[in-house]
Protein backbone atom coordinates (compact mmCIF):
# COMPACT_ATOMS: atom_id res chain seq x y z
CA UNK A 1 0.00 0.00 0.00
CA UNK A 2 1.14 3.38 -0.92
CA UNK A 3 1.92 6.39 1.73
CA UNK A 4 -1.43 7.91 0.12
CA UNK A 5 -3.41 4.80 -0.24
CA UNK A 6 -2.50 4.17 4.07
CA UNK A 7 -3.52 8.03 4.83
CA UNK A 8 -6.75 7.55 2.59
CA UNK A 9 -7.33 4.06 4.54
CA UNK A 10 -6.61 6.16 7.87
CA UNK A 11 -9.31 8.86 7.11
CA UNK A 12 -11.85 6.30 5.88
CA UNK A 13 -11.18 4.15 9.43
CA UNK A 14 -11.46 7.78 11.72
CA UNK A 15 -14.61 8.47 9.09
CA UNK A 16 -16.48 5.42 10.43
CA UNK A 17 -15.33 5.37 13.94
CA UNK A 18 -16.19 8.65 14.48
CA UNK A 19 -19.16 9.41 12.21
CA UNK A 20 -20.61 5.69 11.04
CA UNK A 21 -19.74 6.56 7.59
CA UNK A 22 -18.63 3.94 5.60
CA UNK A 23 -16.41 4.79 2.71
CA UNK A 24 -15.20 1.38 1.57
CA UNK A 25 -18.37 1.06 0.49
CA UNK A 26 -18.59 4.10 -2.34
CA UNK A 27 -16.58 4.46 -5.34
CA UNK A 28 -12.89 5.60 -4.45
CA UNK A 29 -12.09 7.81 -7.14
CA UNK A 30 -15.65 10.31 -6.32
CA UNK A 31 -14.72 10.30 -2.62
CA UNK A 32 -11.06 11.57 -2.91
CA UNK A 33 -12.11 13.76 -5.33
CA UNK A 34 -14.45 15.68 -2.18
CA UNK A 35 -11.83 15.02 0.54
CA UNK A 36 -9.53 17.18 -2.06
CA UNK A 37 -12.24 20.00 -2.50
CA UNK A 38 -11.99 19.92 2.01
CA UNK A 39 -8.53 19.93 1.63
CA UNK A 40 -8.01 22.32 -0.22
CA UNK A 41 -10.69 24.70 1.12
CA UNK A 42 -8.29 23.86 4.75
CA UNK A 43 -5.04 25.01 2.91
CA UNK A 44 -4.03 21.55 3.95
CA UNK A 45 -1.84 19.27 0.75
CA UNK A 46 -1.56 16.04 2.32
CA UNK A 47 -4.22 13.81 3.36
CA UNK A 48 -2.62 12.57 6.53
CA UNK A 49 -2.55 16.08 7.48
CA UNK A 50 -6.04 16.81 7.24
CA UNK A 51 -6.85 13.49 9.18
CA UNK A 52 -4.60 15.55 11.90
CA UNK A 53 -6.47 18.49 11.46
CA UNK A 54 -9.93 16.49 12.30
CA UNK A 55 -9.01 15.95 15.00
CA UNK A 56 -8.14 19.32 16.15
CA UNK A 57 -11.06 20.57 14.56
CA UNK A 58 -14.31 17.60 15.15
CA UNK A 59 -16.81 20.40 13.16
CA UNK A 60 -14.51 19.50 10.03
CA UNK A 61 -16.14 16.14 9.90
CA UNK A 62 -19.55 17.27 9.53
CA UNK A 63 -18.46 19.93 6.59
CA UNK A 64 -16.71 16.57 5.14
CA UNK A 65 -19.38 14.40 5.38
CA UNK A 66 -21.81 17.17 4.17
CA UNK A 67 -18.80 17.08 0.80
CA UNK A 68 -19.04 13.23 0.55
CA UNK A 69 -22.52 12.80 0.58
CA UNK A 70 -23.84 15.41 -1.69
CA UNK A 71 -27.09 16.02 -0.87
CA UNK A 72 -28.10 18.28 -3.89
CA UNK A 73 -31.54 17.78 -4.99
CA UNK A 74 -34.72 19.67 -6.54
CA UNK A 75 -38.41 19.43 -6.70
CA UNK A 76 -39.73 17.22 -9.31
CA UNK A 77 -36.40 16.84 -10.49
CA UNK A 78 -35.81 15.18 -14.42
CA UNK A 79 -39.71 16.63 -15.04
CA UNK A 80 -40.24 13.92 -17.62
CA UNK A 81 -39.59 10.96 -14.75
CA UNK A 82 -42.46 13.07 -12.67
CA UNK A 83 -44.99 13.07 -15.25
CA UNK A 84 -44.66 9.23 -15.62
CA UNK A 85 -45.03 9.18 -11.84
CA UNK A 86 -47.56 11.87 -12.05
CA UNK A 87 -49.77 10.43 -15.18
CA UNK A 88 -49.30 6.47 -14.28
CA UNK A 89 -47.67 5.31 -10.98
CA UNK A 90 -49.60 8.06 -8.70
CA UNK A 91 -53.06 6.88 -10.13
CA UNK A 92 -52.40 3.41 -9.72
CA UNK A 93 -50.62 3.01 -6.40
CA UNK A 94 -53.64 5.37 -4.81
CA UNK A 95 -56.59 3.84 -6.87
CA UNK A 96 -55.68 0.27 -5.38
CA UNK A 97 -56.93 1.98 -1.98
CA UNK A 98 -55.82 1.23 1.39
CA UNK A 99 -53.02 1.41 3.43
CA UNK A 100 -49.84 2.78 1.40
CA UNK A 101 -46.32 3.56 1.66
CA UNK A 102 -43.83 5.67 -0.41
CA UNK A 103 -39.91 5.73 0.68
CA UNK A 104 -37.65 8.61 -1.10
CA UNK A 105 -34.39 6.74 0.03
CA UNK A 106 -31.59 9.32 -0.01
CA UNK A 107 -34.11 12.50 0.57
CA UNK A 108 -31.70 15.09 0.82
CA UNK A 109 -34.08 18.03 2.39
CA UNK A 110 -37.04 16.41 1.29
CA UNK A 111 -37.43 17.69 -2.12
CA UNK A 112 -38.32 14.34 -3.22
CA UNK A 113 -40.43 13.22 -0.99
CA UNK A 114 -42.76 16.69 -0.77
CA UNK A 115 -42.90 16.52 -4.56
CA UNK A 116 -44.32 12.48 -3.85
CA UNK A 117 -47.14 14.51 -0.87
CA UNK A 118 -48.23 17.20 -4.06
CA UNK A 119 -48.59 14.66 -6.38
CA UNK A 120 -50.41 12.51 -4.01
CA UNK A 121 -52.58 15.35 -2.91
CA UNK A 122 -53.41 16.59 -5.73
CA UNK A 123 -54.77 13.36 -6.90
CA UNK A 124 -56.89 12.52 -4.36
CA UNK A 125 -58.18 16.26 -4.27
CA UNK A 126 -59.02 16.24 -8.36
CA UNK A 127 -60.36 12.69 -8.51
CA UNK A 128 -62.08 12.45 -4.87
CA UNK A 129 -61.39 9.26 -4.98
CA UNK A 130 -60.72 9.38 -0.99
CA UNK A 131 -59.02 11.34 1.62
CA UNK A 132 -55.46 10.78 3.02
CA UNK A 133 -56.08 7.88 5.35
CA UNK A 134 -53.49 5.06 5.38
CA UNK A 135 -50.92 7.12 3.35
CA UNK A 136 -47.21 7.31 4.56
CA UNK A 137 -44.08 8.82 3.05
CA UNK A 138 -41.35 8.50 4.32
CA UNK A 139 -38.16 10.34 3.71
CA UNK A 140 -34.65 8.89 4.92
CA UNK A 141 -31.19 10.52 4.49
CA UNK A 142 -27.98 9.25 6.17
CA UNK A 143 -27.42 13.05 6.31
CA UNK A 144 -28.93 14.50 10.07
CA UNK A 145 -28.25 18.00 8.68
CA UNK A 146 -30.21 18.15 5.58
CA UNK A 147 -33.11 15.94 7.64
CA UNK A 148 -33.03 19.08 9.61
CA UNK A 149 -33.47 21.16 6.51
CA UNK A 150 -35.62 19.17 5.09
CA UNK A 151 -38.75 19.60 8.07
CA UNK A 152 -38.33 23.45 7.95
CA UNK A 153 -40.21 23.29 4.70
CA UNK A 154 -38.29 26.25 3.24
CA UNK A 155 -36.60 26.19 -0.06
CA UNK A 156 -34.17 28.61 -2.39
CA UNK A 157 -35.73 29.64 -5.67
CA UNK A 158 -32.96 27.08 -7.16
CA UNK A 159 -34.85 23.71 -5.72
CA UNK A 160 -38.26 24.59 -7.42
CA UNK A 161 -36.47 25.37 -11.16
CA UNK A 162 -38.40 22.41 -12.30
CA UNK A 163 -41.34 22.37 -10.69
CA UNK A 164 -44.62 22.95 -13.21
CA UNK A 165 -46.16 26.47 -12.97
CA UNK A 166 -49.57 25.51 -11.60
CA UNK A 167 -47.75 23.10 -8.82
CA UNK A 168 -45.51 25.98 -7.76
CA UNK A 169 -48.18 28.68 -7.61
CA UNK A 170 -50.51 26.18 -5.38
CA UNK A 171 -48.41 24.95 -2.84
CA UNK A 172 -45.43 27.43 -2.35
CA UNK A 173 -45.44 30.67 -0.84
CA UNK A 174 -42.37 33.27 -1.80
CA UNK A 175 -41.55 35.75 0.76
CA UNK A 176 -37.99 35.23 0.90
CA UNK A 177 -37.30 31.74 0.28
CA UNK A 178 -40.14 29.44 -0.90
CA UNK A 179 -42.29 28.08 1.63
CA UNK A 180 -44.40 24.69 1.33
CA UNK A 181 -47.93 25.19 2.68
CA UNK A 182 -50.24 23.42 4.44
CA UNK A 183 -51.22 20.87 4.95
CA UNK A 184 -47.63 19.82 2.64
CA UNK A 185 -45.33 19.67 5.74
CA UNK A 186 -47.35 17.61 7.59
CA UNK A 187 -47.60 14.30 5.21
CA UNK A 188 -44.11 13.29 5.15
CA UNK A 189 -41.93 11.88 8.09
CA UNK A 190 -38.46 12.26 7.68
CA UNK A 191 -35.76 9.83 9.32
CA UNK A 192 -31.98 9.39 9.76
CA UNK A 193 -31.03 5.74 8.23
CA UNK A 194 -28.03 4.71 6.71
CA UNK A 195 -29.34 3.03 3.49
CA UNK A 196 -26.46 0.18 3.92
CA UNK A 197 -27.70 -0.89 7.47
CA UNK A 198 -30.13 -3.05 6.52
CA UNK A 199 -33.97 -3.64 6.01
CA UNK A 200 -36.25 -0.88 7.33
CA UNK A 201 -38.95 -1.32 9.52
CA UNK A 202 -41.18 -1.09 7.22
CA UNK A 203 -42.94 -2.45 3.87
CA UNK A 204 -43.48 -0.29 1.04
CA UNK A 205 -45.38 0.04 -2.13
CA UNK A 206 -42.97 2.59 -3.99
CA UNK A 207 -39.53 3.08 -3.58
CA UNK A 208 -37.98 6.22 -4.95
CA UNK A 209 -34.22 5.93 -4.77
CA UNK A 210 -31.81 8.61 -7.41
CA UNK A 211 -28.85 9.61 -7.69
CA UNK A 212 -27.41 7.60 -4.75
CA UNK A 213 -26.67 4.27 -5.88
CA UNK A 214 -24.06 6.09 -8.58
CA UNK A 215 -22.24 6.46 -5.78
CA UNK A 216 -21.69 3.25 -3.91
CA UNK A 217 -19.63 0.77 -5.58
CA UNK A 218 -20.93 -2.69 -7.02
CA UNK A 219 -21.26 -4.91 -3.89
CA UNK A 220 -22.98 -1.67 -1.86
CA UNK A 221 -25.56 -1.57 -4.60
CA UNK A 222 -26.18 -5.03 -4.44
CA UNK A 223 -27.09 -5.22 -0.90
CA UNK A 224 -29.03 -2.22 -1.79
CA UNK A 225 -31.02 -3.65 -4.07
CA UNK A 226 -31.45 -6.79 -2.01
CA UNK A 227 -33.07 -4.36 0.83
CA UNK A 228 -35.32 -3.07 -1.67
CA UNK A 229 -36.65 -6.41 -2.89
CA UNK A 230 -37.42 -7.14 0.76
CA UNK A 231 -38.73 -4.38 1.44
CA UNK A 232 -40.94 -3.55 -1.28
CA UNK A 233 -44.56 -5.46 -1.70
CA UNK A 234 -45.36 -7.34 -4.84
CA UNK A 235 -46.49 -5.01 -7.04
CA UNK A 236 -44.86 -2.35 -5.94
CA UNK A 237 -42.69 0.32 -7.68
CA UNK A 238 -39.25 0.90 -7.83
CA UNK A 239 -37.88 4.35 -9.52
CA UNK A 240 -34.12 5.04 -9.89
CA UNK A 241 -32.17 7.98 -10.85
CA UNK A 242 -31.63 8.50 -14.74
CA UNK A 243 -28.23 7.00 -14.90
CA UNK A 244 -28.72 3.87 -12.46
CA UNK A 245 -29.34 -0.05 -13.72
CA UNK A 246 -30.63 -2.57 -12.01
CA UNK A 247 -28.24 -5.03 -10.81
CA UNK A 248 -28.44 -8.22 -12.70
CA UNK A 249 -29.24 -10.46 -9.57
CA UNK A 250 -32.26 -8.40 -9.09
CA UNK A 251 -33.65 -7.86 -12.66
CA UNK A 252 -35.72 -10.95 -12.74
CA UNK A 253 -37.70 -10.04 -9.88
CA UNK A 254 -39.02 -6.95 -11.34
CA UNK A 255 -40.93 -6.21 -14.88
CA UNK A 256 -40.06 -3.08 -16.54
CA UNK A 257 -42.40 -0.10 -16.37
CA UNK A 258 -40.85 3.00 -18.27
CA UNK A 259 -37.26 2.33 -19.59
CA UNK A 260 -36.33 5.28 -19.99
CA UNK A 261 -37.61 7.04 -16.79
CA UNK A 262 -36.21 4.08 -14.92
CA UNK A 263 -39.36 2.66 -13.32
CA UNK A 264 -39.67 -0.86 -12.12
CA UNK A 265 -42.66 -3.08 -10.49
CA UNK A 266 -42.06 -5.92 -8.52
CA UNK A 267 -43.71 -8.42 -9.61
C1 LIG B 1 -27.34 13.52 -4.76
S1 LIG B 1 -28.39 13.33 -3.39
C2 LIG B 1 -29.87 12.76 -4.19
C3 LIG B 1 -31.11 13.41 -3.62
C4 LIG B 1 -32.40 13.00 -4.33
N1 LIG B 1 -32.64 11.58 -4.18
C5 LIG B 1 -32.41 13.39 -5.77
O1 LIG B 1 -32.18 12.56 -6.63
O2 LIG B 1 -32.62 14.57 -6.05
C6 LIG B 1 -27.77 11.88 -2.58
C7 LIG B 1 -28.28 11.75 -1.15
O3 LIG B 1 -27.94 10.46 -0.69
C8 LIG B 1 -27.57 10.57 0.67
N2 LIG B 1 -26.73 9.42 1.04
C9 LIG B 1 -25.44 9.16 0.70
N3 LIG B 1 -25.04 8.00 1.25
C10 LIG B 1 -26.11 7.51 1.93
C11 LIG B 1 -26.33 6.34 2.71
N4 LIG B 1 -25.36 5.43 2.89
N5 LIG B 1 -27.55 6.17 3.28
C12 LIG B 1 -28.54 7.08 3.11
N6 LIG B 1 -28.40 8.21 2.40
C13 LIG B 1 -27.19 8.42 1.81
C14 LIG B 1 -26.82 11.90 0.74
O4 LIG B 1 -26.74 12.38 2.06
C15 LIG B 1 -27.65 12.76 -0.19
O5 LIG B 1 -28.64 13.46 0.50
Amino acid sequence: MSSDEAAYADLFDRLERERGFRGNLYRQKCLRRRVAVRMRARGVADVSDYSALLDNDPEEYERLLRVLTINVSKFFRNQETWVVIREEVMPELLQRGGPLLMWSAGSACGEEAYSLAILAWDWLARTGFGGWNGIRIIGTDIDGRSLDAARTGEYPAAALDETPADLKRQWFEADGPYRLKEPIPRLVEFRQRDILAGRPEFDADLILCRNLLIYLDREAQRQVFEIFVETLRSGGFLVLGRVEMLDARVRDVFEVVNPRERIYRKR
